[in-house]
């Protein structure tokens, strides 16, 4: 199906000339929606202005609908560009629900509006949400003005969703009124925490939010793999392998009030890791190398219900076909960030390295630096990927370059020896690929940022082309953000300082929970990392612990307080 189906818009007068293109590079094959809004928008139900007065914009009808109130999963925003930004909804009653709401599509209302009230109306339009892709809603609002936030709702029936509010970006060529301001972070496994660091993100004061990934985990209640349940709440399933199995595993996070808050204060910019599908899997493999239909299947399942439940501005994914999620959002020409899909184009992880065992933890990945590990074609990317993503950053007038990337980039030497031992999950199982990779796209001077996550710490620190090589120069600088609730490993914590001071690149680490909020200006990027007190505390402090400083031309951390 073609990836928003609007049929009908009334009262866009006052906003500007329709059928804008985004900023943002078009892998979405999303130019069908942009030329079918750019007709609808022309249609007569727009009022014909007769004297200088703006005529009132109007609300259209909600949809019939008799059902119970329709919006258990909150509502949401995100892939913004210069004149529009995607808004989600899924109808389902409650998180418990399994059983769609009816076996036909729904239409619902959507109005966007410059006042919380809806007074001061931008458009009220009907979009379709198709059962076959479980009754979400995808709906672009279009022909926005740029830099400029809104409020946004859904109306069905007698129902009206929470308010959200969104924004779009400075125009190209701009670097817009202000700073931009936005935090990051990923892993929010269900059972190892609450999401108070959700709580609080839902109240700062920023213009986005960045996701990399692990927003489900597929576990079965009390098996979280390598991950201790530390808290109170339990997954409501199984291990998840089906379409509706996932869909009642991502309902069931976005049933958590915070997380619904934060969803509604600014819109996001989302990819995934490997939870969403499976733990540590690589392309078509599982994590132990199996590929073959059983994971094919539940890979498709996975990646459905991903974007079902997501606010991207990416046609859903189509059978037997590449799900290209990879993306990049502009903010003007002060930041561009390329978001990267490091799973489903993966070369299986690197087997021929001799397996090291840590001391009461046994073997979690770590091998000896190996060959295949050193062979550039060994990809985290793939061919099509990477050579989107240099011709992208070659391509680039933006200021900064910023990388929305799953796992950490700078390195990690487990233990001393004359190999290095490396997780092989991480860059440094791809190391070949990312020492072509930084030759490419970083350099001292190229402003080149890499946000990760994934490892349920966090870390500032300089990436190297190749990073157990102090004497190379520094190409780019890595913020690593604490997972939202999925813990670091007790027995890990002992280890931390040892192997810190065996990789002087990683300037501070912290193996506590919270999140990143990033300053960006033309003269400096500012990465303040948050830190909870409690994960298993719903009201939970959270305090500023560190503060670390980038200044333009100069790659690495300059200053740290
Ligand atoms: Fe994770």
């Amino acid at each position: 199906m073609e990836f928003s189906r609007r049929r009908l818009i009334i009262g866009t007068v006052g906003v500007a000339a329709a059928g804008c293109t985004t900023s943002t590079p078009d892998v979405s094959g999303s130019s069908a929606a942009t030329t079918e809004v750019a007709e609808t928008a022309t249609e007569p139900a727009v009022v014909e202005p007769t004297t200088t007065t703006e005529p009132a914009r109007l609300l259209v009808d909600a949809p019939p609908y008799s059902g119970s109130f329709p919006f258990a999963l909150g509502v949401a925003s995100g892939d913004p560009a210069a004149d529009s930004v995607v808004l989600w909804t899924r109808l389902i009653s409650s998180h418990e629900q399994a059983t769609p709401l009816t076996e036909g599509d729904l239409e619902v209302a959507v109005d966007v509006s410059f006042d919380d009230g809806f007074e001061d109306l931008v458009t009220s339009s009907i979009h379709v949400a198709p059962r076959e892709f479980g009754h979400s809603v995808h709906a672009i609002a279009e022909s926005l003005p740029s830099d400029t936030w809104f409020y946004y709702r859904f109306r069905i029936g007698e129902h009206t969703s929470p308010v959200g509010r969104t924004r779009t970006t400075p125009e190209p060529g701009s670097l817009g009124t202000a700073a931009l301001r936005f935090g990051f972070s990923s892993c929010q496994n269900w059972e190892s925490g609450e999401y108070g660091a959700h709580r609080h993100l839902a109240g700062e004061d920023l213009d986005l939010f960045v996701w990399l990934g692990d927003y489900i985990y597929e576990y079965g209640p009390g098996n979280a793999g390598d991950l201790p349940s530390v808290g109170q709440r339990q997954h409501n399933s199984s291990e998840v392998f089906t379409l509706d199995e996932y869909r009642g595993r991502y309902a069931l996070y976005k049933s958590d009030p915070a997380l619904q808050d934060h969803h509604g204060a600014h819109p996001w910019i989302v990819t995934w890791d490997d939870h969403e599908v499976d733990n540590n899997h690589a392309g078509t493999a599982t994590e132990d190398g199996q590929a073959g239909e059983p994971f094919a299947a539940r890979r498709a399942a996975a990646y459905q219900a991903w974007w079902e439940h997501m606010p991207v501005r990416v046609p859903p994914p189509q059978p037997q076909s590449d799900f290209v999620i990879y993306r990049s959002v502009e903010w003007g020409d002060l930041v561009a960030l390329h978001m990267l899909d490091g799973r489903q184009f993966r070369s299986p992880q690197p087997t021929d390295g001799e397996a090291v065992s840590l001391p009461g933890l046994g073997n979690i990945g770590v091998r000896q630096l190996s060959d295949d590990a050193r062979n550039p074609e060994n990809s985290m990317l793939g061919q099509v990927q990477r050579e989107w993503l240099e011709s992208t950053v070659d391509a680039s007038t933006a200021i900064w370059n910023a990388l929305g990337n799953q796992v950490y980039m700078h390195g990690l030497n487990a233990f001393v020896g004359e190999v290095a031992s490396i997780n092989t999950d991480s860059w440094d199982g791809y190391f070949g690929e990312r020492q072509e990779l930084l030759e490419s796209i970083g350099g001292p001077d190229r402003n080149l940022i890499v946000l990760s996550g994934d490892f349920h710490s966090s870390t500032a620190a300089e990436v190297r082309s190749d990073p157990f090589d102090l004497s190379g120069p520094i190409m780019a600088t890595e913020f690593m953000a604490p997972a939202i609730s999925s813990t670091f490993p007790e027995q890990l914590r002992a280890f931390a300082p040892l192997v810190l001071g065996l990789n002087p690149q990683i300037r501070n680490f912290s193996p506590d929970n919270g999140y990143m909020t990033c300053e960006v200006t033309e003269a400096t990027w500012t990465t303040r990392l948050h830190t909870l007190n409690d994960v298993t505390d719903a009201a939970t402090a959270v305090s500023v612990a560190m503060e670390f400083t980038v200044m333009a031309g100069q790659a690495g951390v300059a200053t740290i307080n």
